[in-house]
């Protein structure tokens, strides 16, 4: 399959990486850039020496010479790319967030649907092994019905002091630059980290929320003027309740990226650790795993659902009710009200009476 990666920054490289350890099932053939520097900066990492460089997406569409494109870009040019890419008929594998208003989702729906092209949204950490492991454990029913589920995603930023990225980008403007303006960045800390431990949270779960409540502050990004972090009350179906701890504030102690309490037992997650017990028993059970590049086994998802048709773990519609709760996150944390989600995931949640 004949790639074209769309935004040569930070997760361009990232995937870019993930699209050389899967060669040759798909090959990146294109990069578009609005900074020329930065596209000849990334198709120069690549070992083809044909790579072609284009100013923007539409560019790269008509040149006629992708199968399917890795939307890379800042949050406010996500939906325009997908649209464009739809039309075009090619393949889309989006980085998070699949677009920042749910008016927008309803219309990527809708194009999606009518031209009938695969979308794939990129929640690498889907693929992390020890999350993995946590729903095969899960769905065996081994640990019984789950009664409380925590997905964490902490960390303190100092990339908007710093301006630093792990990745040689060639030049050009910070990561951080656009995430510091609003209309660019779509929301805050929540709709940006926060996004990986609620589609975390929603995976683990795998069952439809109902209702939202939260509480969002800014503690430590000056920078921003909206939330660095996020608490929030997730309702399931089922009874169950989630939590979602959410930060750019401060790093907890140990590391979990998740939490699960069920009937017969409980069990943690790290990016490296899984660790279950069941109750009443003396000694805990843990797997470890090496650190994975999870961007690698997204792409590989990618491909699998593309020339194999496999099942999606990260449909258009699992991205959509992503959206539905963030948005609903921030209206009860501005209205100091739960927020009850209906079925539809483009249909945004109403407050409680
Ligand atoms: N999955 C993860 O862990 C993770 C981590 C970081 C970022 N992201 C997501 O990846 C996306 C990109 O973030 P980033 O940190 O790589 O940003 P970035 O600023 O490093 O890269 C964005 C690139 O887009 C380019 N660009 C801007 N406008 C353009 C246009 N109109 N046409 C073509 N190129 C244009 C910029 O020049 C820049 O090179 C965001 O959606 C972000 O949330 C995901």
């Amino acid at each position: 399959m004949r790639i074209g990666i769309v935004g040569a920054g930070w997760m361009g490289h990232e995937h870019t990486t993930a699209w050389r350890n899967n060669a040759p099932r798909g090959t990146v053939v294109a990069v578009a850039d609005a900074s020329s520097e930065r596209a000849r900066h990334l198709a120069g990492t690549l070992p083809d020496a044909d790579v072609r460089t284009f100013a923007d997406l539409p560019a790269m569409l008509s040149d006629g010479e992708i199968d399917a494109v890795d939307i890379c870009l800042p949050h406010h040019l996500h939906t325009q790319a997908i649209l464009q890419a739809a039309r075009a008929g090619v393949a889309i594998l989006c980085e998070k967030p699949v677009c920042t208003t749910l008016d927008d989702a309803a219309t990527i729906g809708a194009t999606l649907a009518e031209t009938g092209v695969t979308f794939m949204a990129a929640h690498n950490q889907l693929f992390q092994p020890s999350l993995v492991e946590a729903k095969r454990l899960l769905a065996s029913g081994a640990l019984g019905r789950p009664f409380v589920i925590r997905s964490i995603e902490a960390v303190q930023n100092r990339g908007f002091v710093t301006g630093k990225v792990p990745i040689d980008l060639g030049g050009g403007e910070s990561p951080w630059a656009w995430r510091a303006d609003k209309a660019k960045m779509g929301g805050g800390e929540v709709l940006d980290t926060g996004w990986h431990a609620t589609y975390r949270l929603l995976a683990l779960a795998d069952e439809r929320p109902i209702e939202v409540v939260a509480m969002t502050d800014r503690f430590h990004v000056k920078q921003l003027d909206v939330e660095d972090t996020g608490v929030v009350m997730v309702r399931f179906a089922s009874g169950a309740i989630g939590e979602i701890l959410t930060s750019w504030a401060f790093a907890p102690v140990g590391g979990w990226h998740f939490e699960v309490g069920a009937q017969h037992g409980s069990l943690a997650g790290s990016r490296t650790r899984l660790v279950h017990q069941l109750h009443g028993w003396t000694e805990a059970v843990e797997i470890a795993n090496e650190p994975a590049h999870t961007f690698t086994d997204e792409v590989a998802h990618f491909l699998d659902v593309v020339q194999r048709g496999a099942p999606s773990q990260a449909t258009f519609a699992d991205a959509a009710r992503v959206l539905q709760v963030t948005m609903a996150i921030y209206a009860s944390a501005e209205q100091k009200r739960i927020i009850a989600l209906p079925e539809d995931p483009v249909v945004p949640g109403e407050p409680v009476a």
